[in-house]
């Protein structure tokens, strides 16, 4: 048996963790079972994220790859963090026969395996933003509240005057030599409500007056986001500068689908808090072989009889109930079902239920050849290979989402533009195996952190120079700064 403690500081400090009675009662549960312990890895994370799709032990399934006697190995998938708080023993025993009787678990699915990018929690994720003043009405609390800090950084003006400060440096040195196009882009995917917008122009107009440049008669302010409701607070936000200002719904994982006519005259594509919340598949070395993971989301038993009696529904009607909500939206479910849903206020409660109990099983898949994975429209697994032959197991995200954003984002990118993107980065491969990145829930939103290495490397592959750096406006925050420029 193989145990990874990958939260390795928390063993030290002030109040260090007591790992022993933590696993202890983990491992004398799966000692007593018959399972092969030979083939048994017990991998420990902490989750930081209150709310996730784990349970405090999971049982994860390595499929064996094709042409090996092999029947398979094990994975079990703890979180330290909750190591305290329930009967691990028990629920370790529970967990071994269902896993040998699955009809024995009672779990409630909403899908068939499917690669992690792919599982419906995604289709939850989406709702929360088309459907964003619902959930807000209904929580009393708004997203920005979930965020790391308890607001959007890319509200922060000192950052937004540094950034602008560069652009017009570029676009002084392009007017000197009479280079400078009449119009200048700047296009921001995934505005959230705008404020970002809002506080970027008026910085804007503040310093294009006090420097006499004129460049605001210049500007062209792209908002992109697929939410409709989004892109609608947005526009509100931003009245005052509306003649500089154009919203686009489309999705951020392909922006020239949209934005194809801006090829080369976008001096600054703008992204903050949207890569972490893009759809990811997450990958794994283990022994000699690779897998990627797919996942199922379910409702356990109890979750889902607890629904149920709220709507005086039988328990399997509640995946159903979820799959119509996901499909119609809460406006719609109450039409459809008035009885369990007379308003739209029970039908966000029902959601929001839901939500709060989502789980994700997980398993691993082979895979049988890493040219045969798509990473993202046009880019071969093949760049993963560096980076999952490094040294030892791994498990790392893909940030599916945030490759193909970042490769679509840059063909529109001027050869004197940048990207820039706030958010949460890992930015060595190492840091998988030290610390849990994600899936997390913000809300009614999803959060991977972004995998920066792999950006790193598209980027340079595409001629850009990609560089990260703290947020500076805020200490002690994780947020960094991606910044990409042609290569010099
Ligand atoms: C966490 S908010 C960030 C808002 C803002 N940039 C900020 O930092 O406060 C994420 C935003 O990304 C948008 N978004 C998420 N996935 C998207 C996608 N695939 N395409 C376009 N927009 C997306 C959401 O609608 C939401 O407006």
């Amino acid at each position: 048996m193989r145990v990874d403690v990958r939260p390795t500081k928390k063993l030290r400090g002030d109040k260090p963790m007591n790992l022993t009675e933590a696993l202890g009662p983990i491992i004398d549960a799966l000692c007593a079972d018959s399972v092969d312990l030979s083939r048994l890895r017990v991998v420990c994370d902490w989750i930081q994220y209150r709310n996730n799709f784990r349970d405090v032990v999971d049982l994860r399934q390595i499929l064996p790859p094709t042409g090996t006697r092999s029947t398979g190995d094990l994975e079990v998938a703890v979180d330290l963090r909750r190591c305290g708080e329930e009967a691990l023993a028990a629920q370790v025993a529970d967990m071994l026969r269902e896993f040998n009787d699955p009809a024995s678990s009672g779990r409630h699915y909403l899908e068939d395996w499917t690669a992690t990018s792919a599982s419906r929690i995604w289709d939850f994720n989406a709702l929360y933003w088309r459907e964003l003043g619902i959930w807000e009405e209904s929580t009393g609390q708004q997203y920005e509240q979930a965020l790391p800090g308890g607001q959007s950084d890319a509200r922060n003006a000192k950052a937004a005057r540094d950034l602008i400060g560069e652009l017009f440096q570029v676009w002084d040195s392009l007017a000197e030599r009479n280079s400078l196009p009449d119009e200048l882009y700047v296009v921001e995917l995934g505005v959230g409500n705008g404020i970002q917008a809002k506080t970027w122009l008026d910085e804007f107009v503040a310093m294009d007056r006090a420097l006499g440049r004129d460049y605001y008669r210049r500007l062209h302010y792209l908002m992109c986001d697929y939410s409709e409701h989004v892109l609608a607070l947005a526009r509100a936000n931003v009245a005052d500068h509306i003649q500089h200002v154009s919203s686009f719904a489309l999705d951020a994982t392909a922006p020239t689908t949209a934005l194809g006519f801006l090829r080369y005259k976008v001096f600054l594509a703008y992204i903050s808090n949207v890569y972490d919340n893009l759809p990811t598949d997450e990958v794994a070395r283990i022994g000699d072989h690779t897998y990627y993971t797919q996942a199922r989301a379910y409702l356990a038993d109890q979750d889902a009889r607890r629904i149920a009696a709220g709507l005086d529904v039988d328990p399997t009607a509640v995946t159903v109930l979820a799959d119509k909500l996901l499909r119609l939206g809460p406006n719609l479910l109450t039409e459809v079902h008035p009885a369990q849903f007379p308003d739209v206020e029970s039908a966000a409660g029902f959601w929001r239920q839901v939500w709060g109990a989502l789980r994700l099983e997980e398993r691993y898949v082979p895979l049988r050849g890493l040219d045969l994975y798509q990473v993202a429209p046009g880019v071969s697994g093949e760049m993963l290979r560096p980076f999952l032959e490094q040294d030892g197991d791994i498990r790392m995200h893909v940030s599916n989402g945030a490759l193909a954003s970042f490769a679509d984002t840059l063909p529109i990118l001027h050869p004197y533009g940048r990207l820039q993107c706030h958010d949460l980065f890992v930015t060595e491969t190492q840091q998988y195996g030290n610390g849990f990145r994600g899936p997390g829930k913000y809300d009614g939103s999803i959060v991977n952190w972004v995998n920066g290495p792999l950006l790193q490397h598209l980027g340079s592959r595409k001629g850009f120079d990609v560089r990260f750096a703290p947020f500076a406006h805020r200490p002690g925050t994780n947020i960094l700064t991606l910044t990409a420029q042609v290569r010099d």
